[in-house]
């Protein structure tokens, strides 16, 4: 059975008050899956969420994994605002890098990405490292790619399965990674499209993920498909 993975990506939104009713919401809605060990789910939330959902979300009923959605390129320090790889590694396993949205609104450069995958490395943080396309670099030490459009990102409109598996083939060949997700716009409608085709190992959704059952619903998909 094919392994997948399912990372959400909350982005910059959630209270603790709204982080508290999502949990509630997506832990009845989730209540009767199967879980399969081969599917992996990851939440990437804000900094400000992650120690309340590591002590919440122990209580559901199948493992989900944390991830944060930035890292500091310096190690711990004078960098006043940074949060940085140790401290991330307190709460949570995952680390987004690179996501197109911090390279355009934050002038992220290659070289500050490069960074950010050493520090992340360093601290013992899976990597979730995004490329808008088959063109752009991809450091080593990534464990895994998510190839995401721009024009994609929560425009509605995903790119198609057949698109998608061959720019992910073609990461595939370039890079030495093994585990390539596509994200932009999945939805729990469109999201066996893109899991059953052979080169794509997973989701990156981010509208959809913040809806508890949207996000399980998205699951309910995955698991089914993968029977
Ligand atoms: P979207 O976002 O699912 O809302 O398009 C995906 C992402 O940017 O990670």
């Amino acid at each position: 059975m094919k392994s997948l993975v399912i990372a959400g990506n909350w982005k910059s939104n959630k209270t603790l008050h709204e982080v508290k009713d999502w949990l509630e919401q997506f832990r009845a809605a989730t209540a009767t899956l199967n879980y399969q060990p081969t599917l992996t789910i990851v939440l990437c939330a804000p900094f400000t969420a992650l120690d309340l959902l590591q002590r919440q979300i122990k209580d559901l009923k199948f493992p989900v994994g944390l991830g944060a959605q930035d890292i500091s390129p310096f190690a711990p320090g004078a960098y006043t605002g940074e949060v940085n790889g140790l401290q991330i590694k307190e709460l949570a396993d995952w680390v987004i890098i690179g996501h197109s949205e911090r390279r355009q609104n934050f002038g992220e450069t290659e070289e500050m990405l490069r960074q950010k995958v050493t520090q992340a490395k360093s601290a013992g943080l899976k990597i979730i490292y995004c490329v808008p396309d088959q063109a752009s670099a991809v450091p080593e030490n990534v464990d895994m790619v998510a190839y995401e459009p721009i024009w994609a990102i929560g425009t509605g409109k995903s790119d198609t399965p057949e698109n998608a598996n061959q720019v992910i083939s073609t990461i595939k060949q370039k890079t030495p990674v093994r585990r390539v997700i596509y994200g932009g716009s999945v939805t729990p409608e469109n999201v066996v499209s893109f899991v059953s085709a052979p080169a794509i190992d997973g989701v990156l959704p981010g509208g959809a993920s913040l809806d508890p059952l949207k996000f399980s619903n998205l699951i309910a998909s995955t698991l089914k498909f993968q029977g």
